[in-house]
């Protein structure tokens, strides 16, 4: 079991814990016990979560709560306002009290909706975070944004409500879909590329462990996929930990997402997942600091061989303008004073943020990832 905790400067004294392990759903009940003095909970998920890991949930829910369910539809289209209301409805319903508790149980959408329920209803009730996807549990159920998403673009709405606990039962990724393991992989290597940068006191060599153990990782191996994720959560705890609300250092987690932000929105966030995005992303950021002589082409033939290890290798359809691409990083929630923001690889794991690349450098960029 790997267990990692996650400070926050708003709140030092109330760090939360993050367990990693396989078999915990049986052991949730326990866990979230420990975490919350919780008499109630409203358990949140989709369908598709619901029929593989609501039974072993509740089976060790039991005999230690009294609990609710609510299941959603599957996907990023309902992350809105309506299903923000339904569990808000459901919490009203069943009489779910300030110190009672809601529960994600699921990827990323399921935790960033149901966070963001739990931050607003009744000013904010205790949260339980399981995330079930490698994208979750390396990332979105670690540091606190919780959001839904707006007709006119991502996570328009949301807040900073961190969770008391994060159990990550390793056993769920077995039933994931490649496709959705490669989402989660494509970030995993972007915390290899800004490893440095994150100060965490603890050399993990990320980059290293990626290449020597890409076999284990692709077969998901418990002991590697649980070190790995440990990793991960260690590096984004840390970073939150110096800059929960993304006033300064946050930002490079945003490595290779300049360019992902704007090939979902360009393609209606339909053609790929997030983490296909981010891939082309990183790629994109490698071709920008090579051509601002910010790395050596022998660091960028490391990272193109990395991406090419774990078959992240992906293109923008040819029908995409490089000019409406550009365009639209400008509608980026990250955009300050008209800049478009790019955080990029200055050496091995570490990065920068710039907000004064030449548009020609990165339509060029744009055009080369087609
Ligand atoms: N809050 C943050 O800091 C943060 C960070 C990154 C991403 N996100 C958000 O996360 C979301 C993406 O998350 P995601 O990639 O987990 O997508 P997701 O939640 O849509 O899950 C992907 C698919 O896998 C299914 N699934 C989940 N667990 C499963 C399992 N164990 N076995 C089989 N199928 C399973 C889901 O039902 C869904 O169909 C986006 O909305 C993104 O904005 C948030």
């Amino acid at each position: 079991m790997s267990k990692i905790f996650v400070k926050t400067p708003q709140q030092p004294k109330k760090e939360y814990p993050i367990i990693i392990d396989k078999n915990l759903l049986q052991k949730s009940g326990e866990l979230i016990q420990s975490s919350t003095k919780a008499k109630k909970l409203l358990i949140v998920t989709n369908s598709t979560v619901e029929k593989l890991y609501l039974n072993k949930l509740e089976d060790s829910l039991k005999n230690l709560f009294e609990y609710d369910c609510l299941i959603l539809e599957d996907g990023e289209e309902y992350k809105n306002i309506s299903s923000l209301e339904k569990i808000w409805t459901k919490a009203i319903d069943i009489k779910l009290e300030r110190k009672d508790a809601i529960v994600a149980l699921g990827g990323g959408v399921i935790g960033d909706i149901t966070g963001f329920a739990a931050a607003s209803y009744l000013r904010g009730v205790d949260f339980i975070q399981i995330p079930t996807t490698l994208l979750a549990q390396v990332d979105s159920s670690v540091g606190g944004k919780v959001a839904i998403n707006h007709q006119n673009g991502k996570n328009l709405m949301g807040a900073f409500y961190q969770p008391k606990i994060v159990i990550a039962d390793t056993d769920t990724l077995n039933t994931l879909p490649e496709r959705e393991i490669k989402t989660g992989l494509s970030e995993i290597i972007k915390y290899a590329f800004i490893e440095k940068t994150c100060n965490h006191n603890t050399n993990f060599d990320l980059l290293n462990f990626l290449q020597i153990n890409s076999e284990n990782i692709k077969n998901l191996n418990h002991q590697t996929i649980q070190k790995l994720i440990a990793i991960c959560c260690e590096l984004k705890a840390c970073v939150v930990n110096q800059d929960e609300t993304e006033k300064g250092l946050r930002a490079i987690l945003n490595f290779g997402h300049t360019i992902a932000h704007s090939i979902e929105k360009c393609t209606n966030y339909t053609i790929f997942t997030h983490g296909e995005a981010v891939a082309m992303g990183l790629k994109g950021a490698f071709e920008i600091s090579l051509k601002k002589h910010l790395i050596s082409q022998d660091y960028f033939d490391t990272a193109i061989n990395l991406l090419n290890e774990y078959n992240l290798m992906y293109k923008i359809p040819q029908n995409i303008p490089a000019e409406d691409l550009y365009n639209a990083m400008f509608s980026d929630k990250k955009v300050e004073n008209k800049h478009i923001r790019f955080i990029l690889a200055t050496s091995k794991a570490e990065v920068k943020m710039f907000d004064d690349i030449e548009k020609n450098i990165i339509l060029e960029t744009l055009k080369s990832l087609k």
